[in-house]
């Protein structure tokens, strides 16, 4: 990391330091908007208050001169509580000029867009920079993507998106952090301070929005939109922590999720909406719905429009994202006493609130600033910000004979179909992005070396063989480029490269839209056409060093086997060439730890470090026994366990002392490991801390991550690195969902990843 990039990392979180001291008598600060707002309702028709919880898709708002168009009048009527998804403050001031001109009571709209990783600066893909578990970095990423957003009329982001994934079937997966709650938590907290500084107000600040909720990250078979089920044990201790962090953190919306709970669609689940989020935890925040989440509450087989318009309000929902269903039908359902007019009144209020904390009565134009758009988005500053911050996200999966970095090399095949691809670069979800001015690998490679390598190019393969799944995934602007030769032409010319070539660099993997919403996959191995490809390289006797594009883990065990290197890159955003390029060349040595399970094949889904250990678990080391919880045909193991990552150095790991034997209600445990780098160069390792609980109430997982810390050191450095435990890490929620510490045995452990590990006891009193 380079210093200024660290200077300015430190610079913007004392900022936000400071602003939680300067916020000025908070009370005071409420009781005037209260009045303010109590005082706009009094004068507000009903139509206009549903008119604040509706949030039209804004596809076809035409501004200026064709103003005239449908959303344009209903903005002036007061029908339309926001917009989002449009892009550039000249066109948001236009839309917000309508309403707070044109409409009676000049109520600002509040504009929305997913800005999920970056805005257009590009970071990586969220499951990218969850691996960086660096939170500093993850913060100064979406403070970077709120100042670029702010700058260009955005005010709200539906961001972060914090469910818990699991299988990486679900295409989503690339939108989240992992599978774990502890890091899940740690990151959702980040990102909201990110967002949101400790000020609203501030015209680079915006307000954030925690999806989905809940559990929608549990979809069966990982089938998008799918059922979930669940016990509420495993939610309160597993999926739902993230949630409540984000809102601990002050995160200022949240937005419903398209799955079922219990049975309910999560739209119109009053316990989910109300007893949990307003009742239980304190939310004073608004809760949007997801698109349309509404009306699908029809085929999830809860009743027509007017009917699920009033369940959702009922539940908790504030604010109907392109249903039209509150707008439409709750005048009718509240003369039939099917809701009341109190629950329209707290919606409205919420959204009022929400538009009152940004600022936006004061100044509606706040945040579209023209000068400023052009000035402080897509800068040189932010664009090496997120060249450095990609180089933090990619994970070393294999590094055979140190065929990584490279060096001194004069001639270097670069293969693969996503080699010379831009508009694939950014990833899943990048609405922002102007995708063309991504930096392939192929242009990363030119610009880091120079005149040092000659570089021969080519396609090899394409990244499907089926033209019309294909099709499927060329959308959004991000099309694969489809080359219509032979798979065999391609495969001799790239095979021609590589044996005129010293290495090859082979860019396989996945197309951004292959992972995404919408985007599940049964097979999550790498296309039969690309294997193809590598076992043609390999045969050129040539070493081959495998760059993976990927929104999920995918189940790489030839490819593990056979490739004597992997860098998994995920999508690393507008910077994704130069960042991939720098660590391959040896500039940047790679840290990154993956926060997913890769699991050996499909089969073994859902396959995640903390798991229960069962009545008949395998005895260690073993890979099968008759009436053990395993399989016949595959070992239990993990291709690559949670947390697993290399470095072009090494690090060992000595002396796991604990201050103590025994751990009381009020005291402090502190656990140290001594690290060396024992390796050639210098880098960072993410120490890892585990525990388990050995007896409980309930069953416990095997191993939970309770702390981490990225410690880079020299090479030859040793350092001691400390970790402090008390009871309320121990803590977890039994069968009564009561959040207890339990007395008795635990075990921590300590290591490189959640597999390899030191290991000590000590007793909670
Ligand atoms: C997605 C959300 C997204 C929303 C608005 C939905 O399809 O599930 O994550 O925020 O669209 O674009």
């Amino acid at each position: 990391m380079k210093k200024t990039t660290t200077l300015l990392i430190l610079l913007a979180l004392c900022s936000t330091v400071l602003m939680s001291f300067t916020f000025a008598n908070p009370s005071g600060e409420d009781l005037k908007m209260k009045t303010f707002i109590e005082n706009l309702m009094k004068k507000m028709t009903l139509e206009e208050k549903l008119g604040q919880l509706n949030l039209p898709a804004s596809g076809d708002i035409i501004t200026g001169a064709g103003s005239n168009n449908n959303i344009a009048e209903k903005i002036k009527e007061g029908k339309v509580g926001g917009l989002f998804n449009i892009k550039s403050a000249e066109k948001i001031r236009a839309v917000q000029q309508i309403a707070v001109e044109q409409s009676r009571l000049k109520i600002p709209l509040i504009f929305g867009m997913d800005v999920i990783h970056g805005y257009q600066t590009v970071f990586p893909i969220p499951l990218g920079m969850s691996c960086s578990w660096d939170m500093a970095l993850i913060e100064y990423s979406a403070r970077i993507a709120a100042q670029e957003a702010s700058a260009d009329g955005i005010c709200w982001t539906f961001s972060p998106m914090v469910d818990i994934a699991r299988d990486p079937r679900w295409g989503r997966v690339s939108e989240g952090s992992g599978e774990d709650t502890y890091l899940g938590s740690k990151i959702a907290q980040s990102m909201v301070k990110g967002y949101q500084g400790d000020d609203l107000r501030k015209n680079n600040t915006i307000l954030a929005c925690v999806k989905h909720f809940a559990l929608y990250g549990a979809a069966e078979a990982g089938r998008d939109y799918n059922t979930t089920d669940m016990s509420h044990i495993r939610m309160y201790n597993e999926y739902l922590p993230p949630y409540k962090a984000a809102l601990d953190a002050g995160a200022g919306s949240i937005m419903a999720s398209f799955n079922e709970i219990d049975g309910i669609p999560a739209t119109g689940n009053k316990w989910l909406l109300t007893d949990l989020l307003r009742k239980e935890w304190g939310f004073n925040g608004f809760v949007v719905t997801d698109y349309t989440g509404i009306a699908e509450m029809t085929p999830h087989g809860m009743g027509d429009l007017k009917a699920v318009s009033a369940l959702a309000l009922n539940a908790g929902v504030d604010m109907d994202m392109v249903s039209d269903g509150l707008l439409t039908t709750i005048e009718a359902s509240l003369k039939e006493g099917k809701v009341t007019q109190q629950k329209i009144d707290e919606a409205c209020r919420r959204i009022l609130e929400a538009k009152y904390k940004l600022g936006l009565f004061d100044d509606p134009y706040r945040y579209c600033d023209v000068n400023r758009a052009k000035a402080e988005v897509f800068t040189p500053e932010n664009r090496q910000a997120a060249r450095e911050i990609a180089a933090q996200t990619f994970v070393l999966l294999k590094n055979d004979n140190q065929t990584l970095p490279l060096q001194n090399k004069k001639t270097i095949a670069l293969v693969g179909p996503l080699a010379d691809n831009r508009e694939n670069m950014p990833g899943t979800w990048s609405v922002a992005g102007d995708f063309a001015k991504s930096v392939s690998l192929l242009d990363g490679l030119k610009n880091v070396l120079g005149n040092e390598a000659n570089i021969l190019y080519a396609m090899g393969t394409n990244v499907v063989s089926d033209p019309k799944l294909d099709a499927r995934i060329s959308i959004f602007g991000k099309p694969t480029k489809w080359d219509s030769r032979s798979q065999k032409e391609m495969i001799a010319e790239a095979v021609a490269a590589a044996q005129k070539s010293d290495v090859v660099i082979a860019a396989v993997g996945e197309s951004s839209e292959m992972s995404g919403e919408a985007s599940s996959r049964s097979d999550i191995s790498l296309p039969e056409n690309q294997k193809e490809l590598l076992e043609a390289l390999l045969a050129t006797g040539k070493p081959v060093v495998m760059v993976l594009f990927t929104g999920r883990p995918l189940t790489i065990n030839w490819e593990k086997a056979n490739i004597p290197a992997i860098l998994n890159v995920w999508f690393a955003g507008s910077e994704a060439g130069n960042a991939i390029a720098d660590v391959l060349l040896g500039k940047v040595n790679p840290s990154g730890k993956l926060s997913s399970t890769f699991p050996q094949n499909v089969g073994q889904i859902p396959l995640y470090y903390n798991h229960k250990n069962t009545g008949r678990p395998l005895d260690e080391g073993k890979w099968f026994s008759k009436f053990r919880s395993n399989y016949l045909d595959v070992s239990n193991d993990p291709l690559f366990p949670f947390g697993f990552g290399l470095s072009y150095t090494t690090f060992d790991y000595k002396n796991l002392k604990l201050s103590d034997s025994n751990l009381t209600a009020t005291g402090k445990l502190k656990v140290s490991v001594d690290l060396n780098n024992s390796g050639n160069y210098d880098g960072a390792e993410v120490v890892q801390l585990y525990i388990r609980d050995m007896v409980g109430s309930v069953t416990r997982p095997v191993k939970e991550l309770k702390g981490f810390q990225k410690v880079f050191l020299k090479k030859g450095e040793t350092r001691t690195v400390e970790f402090t435990l008390t009871e309320k890490d121990l803590r977890f929620y039994n069968s009564d969902l009561k959040f207890v510490s339990e007395p008795g045995d635990f075990k921590v452990f300590v290591g490189t990843n959640s597999a390899n590990t030191l290991e000590a006891g000590f007793v909670l009193k």
